[in-house]
């Protein structure tokens, strides 16, 4: 499977260098495919992504990410993900599994962010609001980009994962993939998209959390 990757940050890099290992063909997009050499965010330089994708992985414009990819998987910033899915062009998202793994943060006032969406409304439902051809999965969104590729190097992988979106089939096909490209054992559907609320109001015990254990590699365990 062709996966496009919207978002050249840690998210977008961890998870296209995994894919890639994986023999995934990834084309990464970012509104600056050129620009090798600065730090990306949290993330490295682009010059070294290209040489750990190595011959499966490449650069391309978020239209040209997401023209390649079979499925597509939003890692942008949430305040710009709906305009970068824009530049990537609702003709290249029709029928695709969009996989959203982006957060609705604000961090204009400092730390800890506030959520820019939240109570009745999510980055999740809006995105499948703007975008109605495309299938929207939100997903990942509530644990770190590392441990996203590797659940096991946190509680040897015994820890909960969420889907959220209106295509049951494609809940099914994102739960499966999780598991088949990362390992993951245990995926929680919580229902439509606009469970998508309860995935993404998460993110402020998350970053609490982060602060309070020092260290940004834990996950939620759904106890029952
Ligand atoms: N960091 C984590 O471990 C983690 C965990 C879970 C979820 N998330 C979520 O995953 C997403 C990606 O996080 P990240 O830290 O990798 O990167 P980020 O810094 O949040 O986002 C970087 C990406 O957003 C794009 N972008 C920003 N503003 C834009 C705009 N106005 N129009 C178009 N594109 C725009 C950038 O485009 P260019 O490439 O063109 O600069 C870049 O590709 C975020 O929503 C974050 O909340 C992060």
């Amino acid at each position: 499977m062709n996966v496009g990757i919207l978002g050249s940050g840690v998210v977008g890099q961890t998870l296209g260098a995994k894919l890639a290992e994986r023999g995934v063909e990834v084309v990464l997009g970012t509104r600056t495919p050129k620009q090798l050499d600065e730090k990306r965010g949290m993330g490295a330089p682009l010059s070294d992504w290209v040489a750990k994708a190595g011959k499966h992985g490449r650069l391309g414009t978020f239209a040209e990410a997401a023209a390649h990819g079979e499925l597509v998987i939003n890692a942008t910033s949430g305040t710009g993900s709906l305009e970068a899915l824009t530049l990537a062009g609702a003709k290249n998202l029709d029928g695709k599994i969009l996989m959203d793994v982006a957060n609705p943060l604000d961090f204009s006032k400092g730390v800890p962010p506030s959520l820019t969406i939240c109570n009745t409304d999510s980055l999740g439902e809006q995105i499948q609001k703007a975008f109605p051809r495309a299938k929207v999965v939100k997903t990942l969104n509530t644990t770190n980009a590392y441990v996203m590729v590797d659940p096991n190097t946190v509680a040897r992988g015994d820890h909960d994962i969420f889907v959220s979106g209106n295509d049951a089939e494609a809940k099914r096909r994102v739960a499966s993939l999780l598991e088949e490209w990362f390992g993951w054992k245990s995926v929680i559907d919580l229902g439509d998209i606009t469970s998508a609320r309860g995935a993404e109001m998460i993110l402020p015990i998350w970053v609490r959390l982060w602060g309070a254990l020092g260290t940004p590699m834990f996950n939620f365990k759904i106890a029952r």
